[in-house]
């Protein structure tokens, strides 16, 4: 059977997939989904917890693959939840966030795309700054209710272009450009 894809999404998250294969798709590059659990280690750096997530799904795949790991890093807070960010959004959620977070409401979004195939390993990583919102505004997945990307007004849940200008969007530009050229 031919392969209907270029490149595998490693995850077990649907949402970042289906953003994912919609960014991707505006490149010219088909995203398949591999649908798994990966091995997540404790780090501060969410470049090296993707490099450990990439190497563990292409031994369970054995095909081109790419894993993307984000945080949300909020500054009054030392950087918080960073790394932990799924952690935190399923404890204490976006309410919980905006209990702690007081005057000082800047904040980033980094993402990384850790690509893996059986000869090489790239990272491409991107951050965005913004700002966490007073409120909840809108109905989006994950932080997406709380976090204004800088110079928007609205929140990632409102936007009605977040995929052409998130922090997923931007790190995967970045690595599709060296995938298609490579190609
Ligand atoms: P991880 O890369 O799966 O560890 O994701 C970190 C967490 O950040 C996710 O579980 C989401 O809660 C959150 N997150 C990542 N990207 C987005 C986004 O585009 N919108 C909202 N939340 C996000």
């Amino acid at each position: 059977m031919q392969q209907s894809y270029d490149v595998l999404f490693a995850s077990s998250n649907k949402y970042k997939y289906q953003e994912a294969s919609t960014i991707l798709a505006e490149f010219g590059i088909k995203l398949g989904f591999f649908n798994c659990k990966l091995l997540e280690i404790q780090s501060d750096s969410i470049k090296k917890i993707a490099l450990h997530k990439v190497t563990d799904a292409f031994n369970q795949c054995k095909k081109p693959v790419i894993v993307e790991d984000d945080g949300l890093f909020i500054d009054s807070l030392g950087g918080f939840p960073g790394p932990f960010s799924s952690y935190v959004f399923k404890t204490i959620g976006n309410n919980g966030i905006l209990q702690l977070v007081n005057k000082k409401r800047t904040a980033n979004f980094q993402s990384v795309i850790a690509y893996c195939d059986k000869k090489q390993l790239a990272l491409f990583d991107i951050k965005v700054k913004g700002k966490i919102s007073e409120k909840i505004h809108g109905k989006g997945w994950g932080y997406d209710p709380i976090f204004i990307p800088q110079g928007q007004k609205k929140t990632y849940a409102l936007l009605k272009n977040k995929n052409k200008i998130s922090h997923r969007y931007l790190a995967l530009r970045k690595f599709s450009n060296w995938f298609v050229r490579r190609q």
